[in-house]
């Protein structure tokens, strides 16, 4: 079973609300440094695919930031991606918000998503290494972009307290929906090199995957799917790297 099955409805909110979960502030963080590079390329009025939008804690930021005809949200869970769409149609009654409860990592679901808008798109990624860990989502996102979109992904880079904020008990409740009892006693946590991932595992069942890439390593996987860098930013000082790109010239 796999972690995007675990998510029902407040368990991110949970999560993301824990004092302990370092790592949700420094992502929150890295989007307000970040974002006026963004507004910088997409000038005029730009659309926003917001895949994985969790409790919608990032909305803001993008509505303030850009000019933004249509913003799509995405999710696989329903009641939350339900309440999301509300707060946020509430919150900026100008902007037009639609929801997509979609699980992301099925063939073809981003590019039917983004055939449904016209016009330039931004499509984000971000708090989402766990989706990012899955290795075929870049060319999946490569493959759904056209010619002026472009695709925000923010990752945690690696360091030496980086499991911390994922040996929390709000994780081990997420990770009990596998149906195994979880906690800190029977769990094990480890860096894997092999492919820049975090990962969690309880009585050898591997239940969590979080990408963590050096900031060349994720240069070079979206390289690799034919993807052009137009900016990317480490920021040592919290431990984040984030990259803004568009699909290459070749494809
Ligand atoms: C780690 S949270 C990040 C939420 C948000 N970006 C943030 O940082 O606050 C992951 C979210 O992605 C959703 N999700 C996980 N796997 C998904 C998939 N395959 N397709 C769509 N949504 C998914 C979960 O339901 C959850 O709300």
């Amino acid at each position: 079973m796999e972690t995007k099955n675990f998510y029902h409805d407040g368990i991110w909110d949970a999560i993301v609300n824990d004092r302990e979960f370092d790592i949700g502030r420094r992502e929150f963080e890295t989007l307000v440094r970040f974002l006026p590079v963004v507004a910088r390329h997409a000038a005029g009025v730009v659309n926003v695919l917001h895949l994985g939008v969790g409790n919608g804690r990032e909305v803001t930021l993008f509505a303030n930031h850009l000019k933004v005809g249509e913003y799509v949200i995405n999710d696989i869970c329903a009641p939350s991606l339900e309440k999301v769409a509300e707060q946020a149609r509430v919150a900026y009654p100008d902007t037009s918000f639609s929801k997509a409860c979609a699980d992301i990592e099925q063939s073809g679901v981003i590019t039917k998503l983004r055939q449904g808008i016209t016009g330039q798109t931004l499509i984000v990624l971000v708090g989402n290494a766990v989706i990012f860990s899955n290795r075929g989502l870049d060319d999946n996102i490569k493959q759904a972009m056209e010619r002026d979109d472009l695709f925000l992904v923010t990752t945690e880079t690696p360091h030496e307290k980086m499991s911390q904020s994922y040996t929390i008990e709000p994780v081990y409740r997420l990770l009990a929906q596998s149906g195994l009892v979880v906690n800190a006693d029977n769990t094990r946590t480890w860096y894997d090199e092999s492919d820049q991932c975090l990962k969690m595992s309880c009585r050898g069942e591997i239940l969590l995957s979080s990408y963590k890439p050096k900031p060349e390593q994720l240069r070079q996987r979206m390289k690799s799917v034919n993807m052009a860098e137009v900016a990317l930013c480490e920021y040592q000082d919290i431990h984040m790297v984030v990259g803004l790109f568009r699909k290459g010239r070749l494809t």
